[in-house]
């Protein structure tokens, strides 16, 4: 099958990559922007395979999504591509009103020309809002996003219902939880946390840490992203958790004690405006009609990834000094026209 990945060169679509190209024989097309977050230095090794290639652009350039959905014959999309953090949304919602939802529409209207025959919507349980102490996210719990990312991917995820709705387009929308593992952008919240602490820099909780978040290993969330691909029911919504939920600070501190750092360096801060309370997920769907499951516990999970941000400092810290971004440009030329094997 060829697969259009938007967004590949980020934390979770770069691990999808890399799941699809070592373990289906699909051939995988990965549109990219490239922006702040997108860094081609996480798929680096597949640079050279053949069943794999590169674009840089912007899912919003029309022209560009045309011509890749017709030259590559693609049969699938999942989409990925998004402005993902929400303090960033806060300090300006714009660009992800630009992205999420001028974006995801552009992609479905020519997806939907182009006859498409599965769309798989990467949302967010951010969509829900916030819970309190008791309760979990149904796929049905009506949608009240309170930040202006949450906004902008519940105005995604409803316009992907409503081209199933309205044009029997075979939309597949997943909701997951907080992600976590190797390659995640170090302004989200693990990450920050493990090389702020590794440089003995204070570490900034928001609020009290008594924020709860239901944190998913993103290899299991790239495995169940992929059962929807091949399984997932048209115009069905699948929520996808970790079964795993913990408060901000006993996560912090667990961090803080894995690394052999002093809890000294923990430090609260103003608590970011509209802080959602808590998220939790109820993933039975997707368990009991895709036998999806998540399978690596949270200690493993925060072990694997501990491990990895030692052992890839130079990643994080060029991403930190803002090195990384010259990459593309020694790869591919700084005209952004040049794509992976050669081709352009
Ligand atoms: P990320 O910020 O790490 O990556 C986003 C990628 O999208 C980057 O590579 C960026 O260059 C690319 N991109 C941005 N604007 C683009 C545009 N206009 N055209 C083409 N590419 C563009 O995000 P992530 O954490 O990997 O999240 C991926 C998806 O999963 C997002 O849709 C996000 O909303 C959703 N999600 C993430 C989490 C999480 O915990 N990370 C949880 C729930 C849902
Ligand atoms: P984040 O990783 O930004 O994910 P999201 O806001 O999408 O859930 O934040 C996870 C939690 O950690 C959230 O409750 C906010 C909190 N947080 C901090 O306390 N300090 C920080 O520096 C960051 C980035 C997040």
């Amino acid at each position: 099958m060829n697969v259009l990945v938007t967004g590949g060169a980020g934390f979770i679509g770069s691990n999808f990559v890399r799941m699809l190209l070592e373990e289906s024989g699909d051939r995988v097309i990965n549109l990219d922007l490239l922006t702040y977050a997108g860094n081609l230095i996480n798929l680096a090794e597949y640079e050279d395979d053949p069943r794999y290639r590169f674009v840089r652009g912007d899912i919003r350039d029309r022209d560009l999504v045309r011509k890749v959905l017709a030259d590559e014959k693609i049969e699938a999309v999942v989409h990925f591509a998004a402005e993902s953090h929400v303090d960033r949304s806060v300090e300006g919602p714009e660009i992800f009103i630009l992205t999420n939802v001028l974006g995801t529409e552009i992609l479905l209207e020519e997806c939907r020309a182009a006859g498409v025959n599965r769309f798989v919507m990467v949302s967010t349980d951010e969509v829900y809002g916030s819970l309190g102490d008791e309760g979990h996210f149904v796929e049905n719990t009506p949608l009240a996003p309170n930040s202006p990312y949450a906004a902008s991917k519940a105005s995604a995820d409803l316009l992907c219902r409503s081209f199933f709705k309205t044009f029997d387009f075979p939309v597949v929308i997943t909701r997951c939880s907080n992600n976590y593992g190797p390659y995640q952008f170090p302004e989200k919240l693990i990450p920050l946390m493990i090389a702020g602490a590794l440089e003995d820099r204070p570490l900034p909780v928001y609020g009290d840490g008594r924020n709860v978040r239901d944190w998913l290993y993103v290899g299991d969330h790239c495995r169940a992203v992929d059962l929807v691909l091949r399984r997932g029911v048209p115009g069905e919504v699948y929520n996808i958790g970790g079964c795993n939920e913990m408060r901000n600070l006993d996560l912090v501190e667990m961090l803080v004690d894995k690394l052999g750092k002093s809890r000294d360096l923990i430090t609260f801060v103003k608590d970011r405006p509209g802080h959602d309370l808590r998220y939790a997920i109820d993933a039975t769907k997707i368990i009991e009609e895709l036998g999806w499951k998540p399978q690596v516990d949270f200690q493993a999970g925060l072990d694997l990834t501990v491990e990895w941000y030692l052992e890839h400092r130079t990643w994080w810290e060029e991403i930190r000094s803002g090195e990384y971004t010259s990459y593309y440009e020694k790869m591919y030329g700084a005209d952004g026209r040049h794509t992976a094997n050669g081709k352009s």
